[in-house]
Parts: C-alpha cells; structure tokens; sequence
C-alpha cells in the first residue's frame, strides 16, 4: 500500500512504520517534530526507498494539500496528536490545536483528495483515525468494560480533545462517504515510548536512583496492550474492515499503577541490582494526584477478535521484560531524548506534587 502516516516519529506511529515498511509498504511520513516525535526512532529506515519523511503539521492545508497531490496514498492513517494527559491539563489549547482542529483539516484535505479517485480507488481508499479508550470516560472497579457501544464520556482536555475528533471522523462519513476507520486503544507500552509517559519514567528514574512518582494512592487501574500487539490491530482493521467501523483494542491486561511498577522494580532487582542491595521499591514515592484522574479504564475487545481474529500475542510479564530491557540497553536513545525541555517537563509537572 501507499501510505500517509501523520505522526510516524512518535511512539506508536514509529514502530507502526518500522512494521508497514518492512511489510513493503511506500510510506510517507508527515510529523510535526513536536517534543515527543523523534528521527532516531526511524533511522533503521531513514534511507529506504519505500519511506520519505516531512516535516510538517497536519493542520497547515496547503502542506496537506500537496502531500497529497505528490504522494496519491490509498490510505492515510492518523496518529498525529498531543498525547499526554498531564499536560492537557496545563495548555489544553495545543490539544484542541491539532487534534480537533488539525485532524478536521486533515479531513477536509482527505476529502478533497478522495473527490478526485476514480470509482474504484474511492471505494478501495480508507482514512484510518487513531484513538483512544479514554474517550469513554471512567469506570468503577466493577463495571463492565468499554464496548464500541458505551456513550463517549470524556474528562480530560486530552480525551475531550480526542473524542472530539472521533466525532469529525464519525461526521465524513456519514455526511460525505468518507471511507474512514476508528480504533480505541488502552494503554500501550513498548520500545520507543517517550519517557513522560508511566511506564518509560518509571525506568529511567529508578535507575537514576530519582523518586518513583506515584499518582494519588497508585490504585487507578490501566489495560495495558504491548505496541507491537496494536501494530497488528491497525494492520487487520487498515486491510480488512469495512468504511465507518469503530474498534476497540485491548490487551486484556488490566493492572493498578502500583502492580505496574512492582513489575518494572522486579525486572530491574533481578538484572540492574542496586548497588547498596535493597529494592528499587525503596525508591517509590506517593505525590499529589492528577486532576480528574480517571480511575478504571477496560476495553471489551470481543468485536474486533470476532471480524477480524485479532487477539493480542504479548502477555505483560514478558511484554514488561523486554520493554524494561530495551531501555536499558539503549542509552543513546534515552539521553537524546532527555535533552533540555523533557527536563523542563519533568520540572513543571513533579516539582510542586
Ligand atoms: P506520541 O506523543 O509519542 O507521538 C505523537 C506524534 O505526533 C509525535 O511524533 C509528534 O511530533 C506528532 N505531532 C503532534 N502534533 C502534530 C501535528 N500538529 N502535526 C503533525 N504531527 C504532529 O504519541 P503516541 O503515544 O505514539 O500516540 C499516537 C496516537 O495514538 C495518538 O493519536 C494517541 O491519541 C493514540 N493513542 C495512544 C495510546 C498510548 O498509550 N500511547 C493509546 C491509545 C491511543
Ligand atoms: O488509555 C490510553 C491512553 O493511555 C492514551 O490515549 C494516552 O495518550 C496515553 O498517554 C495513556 O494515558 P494515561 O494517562 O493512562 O497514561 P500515563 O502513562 O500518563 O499514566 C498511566 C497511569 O499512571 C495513570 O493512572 C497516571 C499514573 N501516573 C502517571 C505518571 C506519568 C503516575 O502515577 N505517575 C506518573 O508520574
């Protein structure tokens, strides 16, 4: 396939790309470079001819509008976001920036370009937009999880941001035939991630002998889906669903954040002990909570297993283990990516918890 990837230097869309251009793919990148979008996730391929990259952001039209005059892709799949929840909660205006107003842009491009097919190209192109379970809002601990049916209840500016733009999607096609797919992940993990995010943060503190920042009482639950299990997911639903789905992903893994991180301390004990012998659970350390912190998300992944056999291959013990490892064993990749404004974050978002 052709294909326009928004978002392809970040966590998910890095190591979708390194996938899809493996598979043989012509892939053309289109990234903003924002703080957590990263070249060297994609130097393995930076020189195949099957990938180009641009620099660019989803919202600016005539940029869009060029890529897709030069590029002619049969599909376009939208992981261009501002992700993190925290910091939608210190400037929400970047998230409506360019997940509502970028990703309805992209759209409106999307259409242009799909007006102009032939018959049998519209009917074979599809806009794929990745979301989130968070739209969904929060769940008790006993509630039944998230199906594709369960009212959008967002409580975040990064979910607001977010199921918003599920609606544009929604709207092409119902107004316009659009060909488009949405699908609602939970929480993913895996090489790659940039270190602001639970799993990666916990790592590199711990072995920096820094605090391990734990949220409220640690007791909020996450489903936790291993990258390369949402990489195969988005392949199935790109390849083999029909215009207008919606799919849940999950990795029917659901952990409190204080079970997260005994598991990443464990891994850490056994291969990088620390030097005076006690555990880095030594090191964990309960901070003020995050504001409408959401307490339980779980995703009900019968639909896509029942279309299309989809079902997650990682379980997380092992999935842990060798995310932990990879950080350790790539350090070039961790200190580029700590450069002076990931530790501004870290500043901003911890010094007064
Ligand atoms: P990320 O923050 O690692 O990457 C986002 C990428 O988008 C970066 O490369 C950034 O430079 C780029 N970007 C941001 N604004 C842009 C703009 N205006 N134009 C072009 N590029 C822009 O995020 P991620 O974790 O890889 O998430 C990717 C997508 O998957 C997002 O849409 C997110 O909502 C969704 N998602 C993430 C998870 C998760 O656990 N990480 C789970 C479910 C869904
Ligand atoms: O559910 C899917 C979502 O998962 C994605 O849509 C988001 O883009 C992604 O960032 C993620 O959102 P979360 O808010 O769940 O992920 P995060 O890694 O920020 O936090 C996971 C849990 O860990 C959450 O309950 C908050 C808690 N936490 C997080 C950090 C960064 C801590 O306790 N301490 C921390 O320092």
């Amino acid at each position: 396939m052709k294909l326009l990837i928004t978002g392809g230097a970040g966590f998910i869309g890095s190591n979708f790309i390194l996938n899809r251009i493996e598979k043989g793919d012509q892939v053309v990148n289109l990234d903003k470079l924002t703080y957590s979008g990263n070249l060297n996730n994609l130097v393995s391929v930076q020189n195949r001819e099957n990938y180009s990259f641009v620099r660019g952001d989803i919202g600016d039209k005539s940029l869009v509008r060029k890529i897709f005059s030069e590029c002619r892709p049969d599909a376009v799949v939208n992981f261009a976001a501002e992700t993190h929840v925290d910091r939608s909660v210190i400037d929400p205006e970047s998230f409506v920036r360019t997940n509502v107003l970028g990703t309805s842009n992209l759209l409106l491009e999307t259409l242009e370009y799909w007006k102009s097919l032939s018959q049998e190209e519209k009917a074979k192109f599809r806009f794929h937009h990745i979301s989130t379970d968070e739209v969904y809002g929060s769940l008790g601990f006993e509630d039944p999880a998230f199906t594709e049916n369960t009212a959008y209840a967002p409580n975040s500016p990064y979910s607001a941001s977010k199921a918003s733009s599920d609606h544009f999607v929604r709207a092409f096609h119902e107004t316009y035939g659009l060909p488009t797919l949405i699908s609602n992940c939970s929480n993913n993990y895996g090489p790659r991630q940039f270190p602001e995010k639970l799993i990666p943060l916990m790592v590199l503190n711990a072995i920096e002998g820094k605090p391990l920042p734990i949220y409220g009482n640690g007791k909020n639950i996450r489903d936790w889906l291993h990258v390369f299990d949402h990489c195969d997911a988005i392949s199935l639903i790109l390849e083999k669903s029909k215009p207008g789905e919606c799919y849940n992903v999950g990795g029917n893994s659901e952990k409190n954040n204080l079970e997260v991180v005994a598991a990443i301390i464990n891994v850490l004990d056994q291969e990088v002990p620390r030097p005076d012998g006690k555990s880095y659970s030594e090191q964990i350390h309960f901070v003020k909570d995050r504001p409408g912190h959401d307490l339980r998300y779980a995703i009900n992944a019968d639909k896509i297993k029942k279309d299309l056999g989809w079902t997650p291959k990682f379980n997380f013990d092992q999935g842990i283990r060798e995310t932990v490892l990879w950080y350790l064993a790539n350090e070039d990749w961790v200190k580029n990516v700590k450069d002076g404004s990931y530790q501004d974050w870290i500043k901003k978002n911890y010094e007064e918890r």
